[in-house]
């Protein structure tokens, strides 16, 4: 499995230092990525984790004012990046052309895109992960983007879907791209995981969990465990 730590905007660089050094004990079977701030990037030390990005420029290089590129990304170590979070598609109005860029130009770096997808609300049907799937037919040799499910209401709402809900989806996304990793995020935590494991995931995206290296070790031990009776 593949189990992704999305900070989002947090840490100063203090508390980047500390957490870092707590990271550094977290022991697991799992492919483990750490996406961070992009400010700390040339900081990463980690042996366990491997590294990633919560954005990257739609462009290759040239006069494109804060943005940072897949090349430059790559040539710091990064081997995966998030592309259409939904509150990059919410707050920055990111559009179906730029996350289309973004994973061709990370395809062609070689980092692994995981591709954020999901509905805004739950009465909504499948319709809006269709769409947002359609990008990927435009893509060539798309089979290395990972799919990251989640419900956008579920997101830092402590508000989880049930697992038939989840599957319900993930078996709709497999339909159409049966050779994708697909993950869940949205309010995963260490006490929800046994409710939210599911044979056709191929791991996990945390975000608030990221942050509380005691928990995330307690995540990744019940990841391996049987769930309990009772
Ligand atoms: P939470 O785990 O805080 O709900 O965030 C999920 C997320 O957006 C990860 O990308």
């Amino acid at each position: 499995m593949i189990v992704v730590l999305n900070n989002k905007c947090n840490l100063n660089r203090e508390q980047f230092f500390n957490y870092q050094k707590q990271l550094e004990k977290i022991t697991s079977n799992h492919i483990l990525v750490l996406c961070p701030s992009n400010i700390y990037l040339e900081d990463f030390s980690l042996k366990n984790f491997s590294l990633g990005v919560q954005n990257v420029s739609p462009y290759e290089e040239g006069a494109y004012t804060g943005e940072t590129s897949a090349s430059q990304l790559k040539s710091l170590g990064v081997s995966y990046a998030l592309v259409g979070h939904s509150e990059r598609r919410l707050y920055f109005g990111e559009t179906e052309r730029d996350l289309k860029n973004k994973i061709e130009t990370l395809l062609s770096y070689g980092i692994t895109p995981i591709l954020c997808i999901g509905q805004t609300k739950k009465q909504e049907g499948m319709r809006i992960v269709e769409n947002q799937l359609q990008i990927l037919k435009s893509i060539e040799k798309n089979e290395q983007v990972i799919i990251a499910y989640e419900p956008v209401w579920a997101i830092g709402t402590g508000e989880v879907p049930t697992i038939e809900e989840v599957e319900k989806v993930v078996s709709l996304i497999k339909e159409k791209f049966p050779h994708h990793s697909i993950i869940y995020g949205g309010s995963v935590n260490e006490n929800n995981i046994y409710n939210l494991k599911s044979s056709l995931l191929d791991g996990y995206l945390l975000g608030g969990l990221s942050l509380k290296p005691d928990r995330l070790q307690q995540f990744l031990n019940r990841l391996d465990k049987e769930n309990h009776i009772g």
